[in-house]
């Protein structure tokens, strides 16, 4: 049988299995205890994360049993890998566990291949019996208070009748289904949806343009779009009906679009291509049969920015990601079956799939969802919302806690926060001293600080810290989890061991790895495997000291990262040489005090142009019109010309430094066509903000 197929007996009480393994761990931490199946057959049984046979069964607690999985994955990867995939529920388990080669000659990322199962299966019906009237998403609206709760009951009849509604549109089985919501209940609904039906889906940031939106919505080929009428955020209505309508005159291939009721506003609505989802919902059953899908069948597509051309189509599948985002969660941010989890995170990115979704529900949990800012109506929001919802375990970005400890001490300590228990952060590096204040003021020093290392790429966490077993340093994402071999390398491809600084790159795949870029597999060969043969190469800069304690530099590449979002440099530059009047561009990251990295832009204009403040502020607009508000430049520095080399290539390593105010570093400039434009850009960086 499987967890929570058979009924567990503690003290004569019957429990089913999956809920129990948790109940009897909280209740008596570090004391033995034997289970009895009912048809009292043997069997290997899981208590979070260590198989164990029926007899030795033995009250671990949460430490020992992440120490115990270190130990049991040493041993026997295979059978370890195969008892995590028990965390699951398939409807045929597997028999394989990894596949993957990461060299060129068999290169494959495979996981439990022979498995099927149903992701919203996992997510969703897996707990109405034991805990349908447990609230599985707490919406928060942008205005305090505004919001509603939803049982796993209730997510699993809207559910069924939007993956109902999906089907009468035409949507089946490996189609692509895109999203541009808000952070709504219905943005889970339909990714759950899509999943139940097998339907792939992808999800885009409100944040981004009309002309972002089509990009994605015809690299991927999507029929479907689904949106709101309006976001609402921090008081200010977002234009999402009218963005897709502006995207969808450059996308033939849509026929249909669902708009979710938000805001109410008198929104166009085009005949026979545009539905209402309160007006579908009441046409279609509340019963809808899950799709059983193969372990690596596509489960969702993200798009993010990479050092090159256009974002790339990050493809996940369905048992290897699963797996990764429940075990992810459960050592990570679970283990107590009254917590709940506020990730701070949008649906549209990484962190909203795995940490507001699909981890916190597939392991039965209450997820909170956050339609707002940190900053509406005032600073205080997060902690008043936290002690208002009775959140236990908090986890958001580095630049939002950056934001508000300059805000001042006194909007936190005015709200109670008594419920926090564990704190997290993610998306960028967090420098000490807004980790130090996290810890100090938000959590009262009681609260661990678990920064999490990872990336769209890699599914969910990677480098982290285990509550409890990892002590944690201040700016330290600490060590790898389970099953997870980084490795420093030098430029050469070197080995680096011991205390050290290098390239980051991970040595073995691990189940939650990124399967393709969606429709040009050679490209993602090229973009990870490539670098350094034989490894995924993560794009990232790290050092280890003594301890084997990683401390992550941030992006080695063309990758900018602002406020924990990836922003590609070339993407920046072709919007900005899009506009007109400019000749040419080069964009770099520069630091920024809040947002961890700012964007800087060197424009030159075509001949006759004349610089001025009017035309600086005209291509900040310019761009944030072109790919969204994430992407708009911080500074923008007018260049009569650029630092080449006689090939043609930007030094950008120059233009980094002068960014960063560090032009005395720049060192050699030799070999550029004219070395005197370094001087030139060095006295006119002073006016490019
Ligand atoms: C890049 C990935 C992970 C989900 C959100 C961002 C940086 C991420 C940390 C951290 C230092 C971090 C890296 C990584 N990053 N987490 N804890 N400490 N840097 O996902 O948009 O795919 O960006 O974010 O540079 O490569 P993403």
């Amino acid at each position: 049988g499987e967890i929570g197929d058979t009924p567990v007996y503690i003290g004569g009480q019957q429990f089913a299995a999956w809920k129990h393994t948790q109940l009897i761990l909280d209740a008596v931490p570090g004391r033995g205890g034997m289970f009895s199946l009912d048809n009292g057959r043997e069997q290997r049984f899981l208590v979070r994360g260590r198989a164990f046979d029926m007899q030795e069964i033995d009250m671990l607690d949460p430490v020992d049993r992440v120490r115990a999985m270190r130990a049991a994955l040493a041993d026997d990867p295979h059978r370890f890998w195969l008892d995590q995939a028990r965390r699951i529920s398939w409807s045929r388990f597997p028999t394989r566990s990894d596949d993957s080669s990461f060299d060129a000659g068999d290169f494959a990322i495979s996981w439990f291949s022979d498995g099927e199962l149903n992701l919203c299966v996992n997510c969703v019906d897996r707990h109405l019996e034991t805990h349908g009237q447990k609230t599985a998403i707490l919406f928060e609206g942008d205005e305090p208070g505004e919001g509603r709760r939803l049982t796993y009951r209730d997510l699993h009849e809207e559910v069924c009748r939007f993956a109902n509604a999906l089907k009468h549109l035409g949507v089946g089985k490996g189609d692509r289904v895109i999203l541009y919501m808000p952070m709504v209940p219905e943005a889970a609904i339909a990714m759950l949806a899509c999943a139940r039906i097998g339907a792939v889906h992808s999800v885009v940031f409100g944040g981004f343009s009309p002309d972002s939106l089509a990009d994605r919505i015809n690299d991927c080929g999507a029929r479907v779009v689904v949106t709101a009428d309006q976001g609402m955020r921090g008081g200010r209505p977002i234009a999402l009906k009218a963005n897709v309508d502006g995207a969808l005159a450059h996308c033939p291939a849509v026929d249909s679009v669902v708009v979710i009721r938000r805001t109410g506003a008198d929104v166009a609505m085009i005949e026979a291509r545009d539905h209402r989802w309160e007006e579908l919902r009441e046409t279609v059953s509340p019963d809808c049969p899950a799709e059983a899908m193969a372990a690596e069948d596509p489960l969702f597509i993200l798009y993010t920015s990479g050092s090159t051309g256009k974002p790339k189509g990050v493809l996940h599948t369905t048992g290897g990601y699963l797996l990764w985002a429940n075990l992810t969660y459960d050592i990570l941010f679970g283990g107590r079956p009254d917590d709940i989890f506020w990730c701070t995170a949008d649906v549209g990115w990484i962190t909203g799939h795995t940490y507001v979704l699909y981890g916190p529900l597939s392991n039965g949990a209450t997820t909170v969802m956050f339609d707002g800012v940190p900053g509406y109506p005032d600073a205080g929001r997060f902690w008043e919302t936290a002690g208002r919802l009775g959140v236990s375990v908090f986890y958001t970005s580095p630049t939002a806690i950056r934001a508000l400890m300059r805000d001042g001490d006194e909007w936190v300590e005015r709200h109670d926060r008594s419920s926090l228990r564990l704190l997290g952060t993610v998306g960028e590096p967090i420098n000490p001293e807004a980790w130090n204040w996290y810890h100090r003021v938000v959590g009262e020093g009681r609260c661990e600080i678990i920064d999490t290392w990872w990336q769209t790429e890699t599914g969910g966490a990677l480098i982290a810290p285990v509550p409890g077993e990892t002590a944690t340093r201040p700016g330290s994402a600490t060590k790898p989890l389970p099953g997870v071999h980084p490795q420093l390398l030098d430029a050469d491809g070197a080995l680096l061991e011991g205390a050290t600084e290098g390239n980051l790159v991970i040595a073995q795949s691990w189940p939650g790895q990124m399967r393709t870029v969606y429709g040009d597999h050679e490209r993602f060969f090229q973009t990870y495997f490539t670098t350094y043969p034989g490894k995924y190469f993560t794009g990232d800069g790290a050092r280890r000291d003594a301890d084997g304690y990683y401390w992550i530099t941030g992006r080695v590449d063309d990758v900018i990262n602002v406020s924990g979002h990836r922003m590609g440099t070339a993407e920046v530059e072709s919007a900005l040489v899009a506009h007109p009047r400019v000749a040419e561009a080069a964009v770099v990251g520069m630091p920024h005090d809040i947002k961890g990295q700012g964007i800087y832009a060197y424009v030159t204009l075509n001949k006759g142009e004349e610089a001025d403040d009017e035309l600086r502020r005209e291509l900040r607009q310019w761009v944030r019109q072109e790919i969204g508000p994430i992407a708009t430049p911080d500074a923008i520095q007018f260049a009569p010309a650029l630092p080449k080399t006689r090939s043609g290539k930007i030094m950008r390593r120059i233009l980094r430094k002068i960014a960063s105010g560090e032009a005395d570093g720049i060192g050699d400039t030799s070999t550029l066509v004219d070395p005197d434009v370094v001087d030139r850009l060095i006295n006119g960086s002073e006016s490019a903000f």
